[in-house]
């Protein structure tokens, strides 16, 4: 299998923010993996912008250095990046000031394609946004992309929608959640919906149960004070979680198209029930220390700066879907910090089959299970019970159809893009599927908050877990006093 690459049409793309974190690990070296994949046409311009003074050389050697700690070396051709870097321009701007937006003005070309990536605080989304129209820079198709957070409850989410409202149209307006680029995310909409196979299943009356899990090794360190404020319901279920949950729990859109897709996801999000505290686990990941005894890796509490913290750095939940398809199949979430491994999976267990004819001792084998790996490894995994091969009478097996996308992709399966590189090119395309729609992120808010207001009001303090280990005991017993398992983290 071979994978297209269809170039877009000439564009400008302002990255405010260029100095930043996320610009050097994910956004200039994903443009230039696709400037090396060839998508990037004649004529395109990124032009970073950011306080730090420095002129384009300056930026260009900045860019180069992102791309050699960023880039594989696979891609990294000498006469493909100095050709990328001639497209860079920079242009120091304070967005809060009024210097450096008329040299801007000159760079932007109004008659190609014209986005503008916030990747800066979102409380420079309003000035930024403000400031584009002031100065004309802003053409009547532009796009603007913002980055999470996108709000820390409903109101601030609202405020910052009114603000964006303010300046743009909803239809030029991208929020990124990066988990709805990944490859994995789009082919279970395919999976699902250009294929007679699973549709006929996928309901309460067939599906026991949904786990989603995103699980990371690392902590909080060095952040943990920024982290603090927000927790890993605000963090990380809110969207990522909630936008997973949205794609498995939705009606088939009408038609592939943006608002299509959006307007299904948005039932889905207003079909959730309030959660009620028997179904929350929280934790905070406890200190530890080396067999040897040497080295002390600090607890959540330390890298947090904060002894009296309340904050979650793990979450579990159990969720309904309060709809004809859904009622009665629980979706259990967890996502944490210095869990067992990094993996981020969906796993949809589908119920037994109504009657064994077989005689297995092993009752638990008998469910078949879709897994969707998002990481490592992209790809789909389906769980079915086969006849174990040989003559030694009949016996069952269960084997998993693996499909791994770097695999089936043989040469190019390495190089799935990063998420960030198809949702830029996204946005230059005009396409809008894969961004979250103002009122989506709303309803989320909407559902999320009474959640935190309840353990925020009721005192609740979050139970330790071990570092390293699956998360906090009680997420154990969520499952278990349901008669079911969470799947084992790994990678
Ligand atoms: N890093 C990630 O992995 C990640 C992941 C998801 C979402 N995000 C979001 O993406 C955004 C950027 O994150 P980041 O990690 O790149 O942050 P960062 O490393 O702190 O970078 C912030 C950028 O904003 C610029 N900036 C700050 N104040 C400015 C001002 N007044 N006018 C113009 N530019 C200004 C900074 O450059 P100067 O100091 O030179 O002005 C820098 O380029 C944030 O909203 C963050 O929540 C980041």
């Amino acid at each position: 299998m071979v994978s297209r690459v269809i170039p877009v049409d000439p564009f400008d793309l302002v990255v405010f923010g260029a100095t930043g974190d996320l610009a050097n690990r994910k956004i200039l070296p994903g443009l230039y993996r696709r400037f090396f994949a060839g998508q990037i046409p004649e004529g395109a311009r990124i032009i970073g912008a950011a306080r730090t003074e420095m002129d384009t050389a300056a930026f260009r050697a900045h860019a180069r250095a992102a791309i050699d700690e960023h880039v594989g070396a696979g891609k990294r051709d000498a006469a493909q990046i100095e050709a990328f870097l001639g497209i860079l321009e920079y242009v120091p701007i304070d967005a809060m000031g009024e210097g450096g937006w008329t040299t801007l003005k000159a760079l932007v070309r109004p008659q190609l394609i014209n986005a503008f990536y916030f990747s800066v605080a979102p409380a420079l989304f309003g000035p930024l946004a403000e400031r584009l129209h002031a100065f004309g820079i802003a053409a009547a198709e532009a796009r603007i992309v913002v980055e999470k957070p996108f709000g820390r409850d409903l109101a601030s989410a609202k405020a910052l929608n009114a603000t964006l409202a303010e300046h743009f149209d909803e239809t030029q307006i991208y929020r990124i959640d990066h988990y709805l680029g990944k490859e994995t995310v789009q082919n279970l909409m395919a999976v699902r919906f250009a294929n007679i196979l699973f549709e006929p299943l996928w309901n309460a009356q067939f599906v026991d149960h949904v786990q989603i899990t995103v699980a990371e090794t690392v902590g909080v360190g060095g952040r943990g004070s920024y982290y603090d404020k927000s927790g890993a319901m605000r963090d990380m279920v809110q969207n990522h979680l909630m936008q997973l949950l949205c794609l498995i729990a939705m009606e088939p859109p009408y038609h592939f198209d943006p608002d299509a897709v959006r307007d299904e996801k948005l039932k889905v999000i207003r079909a959730l029930q309030p959660v009620l505290a028997a179904d929350i686990v929280r934790g905070q990941y406890l200190a530890h220390r080396s067999d040897d005894g040497k080295g002390h890796q600090p607890g959540y509490l330390e890298d947090a700066e904060n002894p009296d913290s309340r904050t979650e750095s793990y979450i579990a939940l159990r969720v309904h879907v309060a709809n004809w398809r859904w009622k009665g199949t629980p979706f259990y979430l967890r996502t944490g910090k210095r869990l067992r491994a990094r993996t981020s999976e969906i796993a949809i267990t589908f119920k037994e089959p109504p009657h064994s004819i077989f005689d297995e001792a092993d009752e638990t084998w008998r469910e078949n299970v879709l897994v969707i790996r998002l990481q490592p490894n992209e790809g789909m995994n389906l769980k079915m019970m086969i006849k174990e091969p040989g003559p030694g009478g009949m016996r069952l097996v269960q084997v998993p159809l693996d499909m791994s996308f770097a695999e089936a992709l043989g040469e190019d399966g390495a190089d799935i893009p990063d998420a960030y590189e198809r949702l830029i090119m996204d946005v230059i395309r005009g396409n809008q599927t894969l961004f979250m729609r103002g009122d989506e992120v709303e309803a989320a808010w909407a559902w999320t908050d009474p959640i935190i207001e309840g353990w925020t009001a009721r005192g609740d303090r979050p139970q330790g877990y071990d570092a390293g280990s699956s998360g906090p005991e009680d997420a154990l017993m969520l499952m278990h006093r349901d008669g079911r398992r969470w799947r084992e983290i790994r990678e």
